[in-house]
């Protein structure tokens, strides 16, 4: 078992996106120990042919960044969402920092506010600073622990451009009341769908329900690649171009234009990793939803407080969150059967001195949530063995609870 300073370094780190080797450490030091959180080498093997063959083709090509590679995964890319294009960059972070410039719901200097919410990857909140916006925070709904539209609704004042909605978990905000209330005030919205790969509602996919929206392609997403990346995604074509300009800012064509623009490009490699795995990317949903149903299916009669959605389509479940008054207990008691889990995330962003000055009002529903929240291992690649495993003991430690 991992003693209790090593795992508690092991989340911090990868919470706070630490460098990818002290990561993939971590994971293969819990790949040894009984359910791994995440092994990403099990994927690697379902698709290892297609890989190499990709990466032998890309290298001799001699065409490495912003190619053919790169056009053809943005236009299978934008086909997938039901969006008109997509503009790949190198990080997600990336891509919601520019779709916030190339929208126009922050513009320089001018103290523009930006509503999102405070349980996220901190990335979120950073994208909005980074593009020159003040992140202000709204509470949560206690059950989808996403945005709740009546508290956004709330925290809107005169100097709110727009909203960030965080597709959490891999489950769909409420966009038709987050559109109504965006539509009703004139503010933008744009989605981070990081997390949300393929979810859908009413008959459309994350990415395709606001002005733009902010994927991310980090290696452990629904759809990651082989380092980092991410895209903007829009039906904007204008909007788009003006993405496409950010994105390579040291560009002739940049420099007309006097955007001031970062360099942010996605690279060939990348792009043909993720055209493969694009084609996957249904399947390996299907049997997310699959574990996640296993898993509800034998929890509903246990205090842990289940993720809930009235259509299965719109959880993409990229993270399989329950919440337990005492998680602690939870989890400690799964480690002792060396079930590796995850907080996500183990602090709420207006707590954060970088982003403090967005906590105008209280959060409760969040503040309660934060300290309950428990992510157990679910992806495509878990075995029914491991499955059961998980099953079995977070059953133990409901009984050993009821005694
Ligand atoms: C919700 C959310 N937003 C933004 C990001 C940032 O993406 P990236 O790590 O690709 O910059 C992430 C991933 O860490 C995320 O989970």
């Amino acid at each position: 078992m991992m003693p209790e300073a090593a795992k508690e370094i092991f989340v911090q780190t990868t919470m706070e996106r630490a460098s990818a080797t002290e990561r993939d450490a971590a994971f293969c030091q819990r790949a040894t120990a009984g359910v791994p959180f995440l092994d990403l080498s099990r994927q690697h093997r379902e698709i290892a042919r297609e890989v190499e063959e990709a990466v032998r083709r890309v290298a001799a090509s001699g065409e490495y960044v912003l190619g053919r590679e790169v056009e053809a995964f943005e236009r299978e890319w934008a086909a997938f969402c039901g969006v008109r294009g997509a503009v790949t960059v190198a990080s997600g972070t990336d891509a919601l920092t520019l779709a916030l410039l190339a929208s126009g719901a922050v513009r320089k200097g001018r103290g523009d506010e930006v509503i999102t919410t405070p349980l996220t990857a901190a990335y979120t909140a950073l994208a909005i600073v980074n593009a020159g916006g003040v992140p202000v925070f709204a509470d949560i709904c206690p059950r989808s622990f996403t945005l709740d539209p009546a508290a956004v609704e709330r925290a809107i004042t005169p100097r709110t451009r727009a909203i960030v909605p965080v597709h959490l978990y891999g489950r769909l905000a409420d966009m038709r009341a987050i559109s109504e209330i965006a539509a009703r005030y004139g503010l933008m919205v744009i989605e981070d769908a990081a997390q949300a790969h393929g979810a859908s509602a009413d008959g459309k996919r994350a990415g395709a329900f606001g002005h733009a929206a902010a994927f991310s392609f980090y290696p452990t997403k629904n759809l990651g690649a082989y380092g980092d990346g991410g895209a903007i995604v829009s039906n904007d074509p204008a909007l788009l171009e003006r993405a496409r300009i950010l994105r390579q800012g040291g560009h002739p064509e940049a420099l007309r234009s006097g955007a001031e623009g970062r360099n942010s490009r996605l690279d060939e490699i990348q792009a043909a990793v993720l055209r493969i795995k694009l084609r996957k990317l249904e399947e390996w949903n299907r049997r997310r939803r699959e574990t996640a149903r296993l898993y509800s299916q034998a929890f509903a009669r246990t205090s842990l407080v289940l993720p809930t959605v009235e259509d299965e389509a719109a959880h993409a479940y990229h993270l399989y969150v329950v919440r337990h008054a005492a998680r602690d207990r939870l989890r400690a008691h799964l480690d002792g059967r060396r079930i590796s889990t995850l907080i996500h995330y183990p602090f709420l962003l207006h707590r954060q001195p970088l982003f403090a000055s967005g906590a105008r009002s209280s959060l409760p529903i969040a503040e309660k949530v934060a300290g309950e929240l428990l992510s157990l291992p679910l992806h495509p690649h878990l075995t029914e063995e491991e499955t059961h495993a998980v099953i079995a003991a977070v059953l133990d430690f409901e009984k050993s609870r009821n005694l």
